[in-house]
């Protein structure tokens, strides 16, 4: 599995699987954690989840499904942003991993930018990393703006900023992806498949599949997986999608295929903020 390095010197996998959605009905969390022990099984390293997902529910699945196999995994999770005071991220870290039911979260982000001082948040983030229940922290959702009101110790050392990316969405590349490698912060780039949208019946999307054999959503990965230090968490239920998005890893888009994406998905020409889903 390809990695990507952290400011910390520490690395995450490349590919992962989204939660969201997961754990809101208890009738199913028996099925959902037998397919995210089958993405383990299939070599997926990485889970992305957070304390809003299900409230609580697609941790509490996970922590069932990565029972006896935490070593196997790299843990990312998001608290609210109406948690983010010093004890109030400290608090909600602690029932993260008490429904992880494991004592590491390898990657702890803010979900979205909100009204609690920053300098209170990172206090709480220092904290948990000193006794261990944290490796990493880093944000989500963070505009230009947001990063740069950051005090600058912090900035050298967030572990991603995990943004809304894909080939149909890609106003990250205006000004936020710039000033994360300039600094060697990570973009971890949520709804990669743009929610299964129509993006994935673009007829660019589909001629560039078939030179390569490959289905419109491995394109629409594997051209992600071409940015500078990107990582990509598609979500999925179904076991045959996990096996098929993953396969993306291998896939190598060459330039003329680069070329027809960006005709077809052009980036952003002028000052543009990030959205959010
Ligand atoms: N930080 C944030 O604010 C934020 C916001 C949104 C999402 N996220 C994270 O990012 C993860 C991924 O984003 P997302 O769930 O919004 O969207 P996504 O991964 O772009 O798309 C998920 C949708 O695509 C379908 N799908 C998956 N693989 C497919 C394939 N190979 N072909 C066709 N359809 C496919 C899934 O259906 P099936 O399940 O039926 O396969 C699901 O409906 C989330 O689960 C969450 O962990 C973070």
């Amino acid at each position: 599995m390809r990695n990507v390095k952290l400011p910390s010197g520490r690395e995450m996998p490349v590919i992962g699987l989204g939660t969201w959605r997961m754990g809101e009905h208890r009738e199913r969390f028996a099925r959902e954690a037998d397919v995210i022990r089958a993405a383990l099984d299939l070599g997926v390293r990485l889970i992305d989840t957070a304390e809003m997902y299900g409230e609580g529910g697609a941790e509490e699945v996970i922590g069932e499904a990565i029972r006896g196999r935490r070593d196997d995994v790299y843990l990312v999770s998001k608290f609210y942003p109406h948690n983010a005071s010093r004890s109030g991220v400290i608090d909600a870290c602690e029932r993260s991993l008490r429904r992880l039911a494991c004592d590491t979260i390898d990657l702890y982000l803010l979900h979205w930018p909100g009204s609690v001082p920053l300098e209170q948040t990172f206090e709480g983030l220092h904290e948990l990393q000193a006794q261990g229940k944290i490796r990493d922290f880093g944000v989500s959702n963070f505009n230009l703006a947001d990063l740069e009101s950051l005090p600058a110790t912090e900035q050298a050392q967030l572990g991603c900023n995990q943004v809304f990316y894909n080939l149909a969405h890609r106003e990250v590349e205006w000004e936020v992806a710039g000033w994360c490698r300039e600094r060697g912060v990570p973009l971890m780039a949520y709804s990669p498949l743009d929610q299964a949208s129509g993006m994935l019946r673009d007829p660019a999307l589909a001629e560039v599949a078939a030179r390569h054999d490959a289905t419109p959503a491995q394109v629409a990965l594997a051209w992600l997986l071409q940015q500078p230090d990107t990582v990509v968490i598609p979500k999925s239920s179904q076991i045959d999608r996990i096996r098929e998005n993953f396969g993306a890893v291998e896939l190598r888009l060459d330039a003329d295929d680069l070329a027809a994406l960006d005709a077809a998905f052009p980036p952003p020409d002028g000052p543009v903020r990030i959205g959010m889903r």
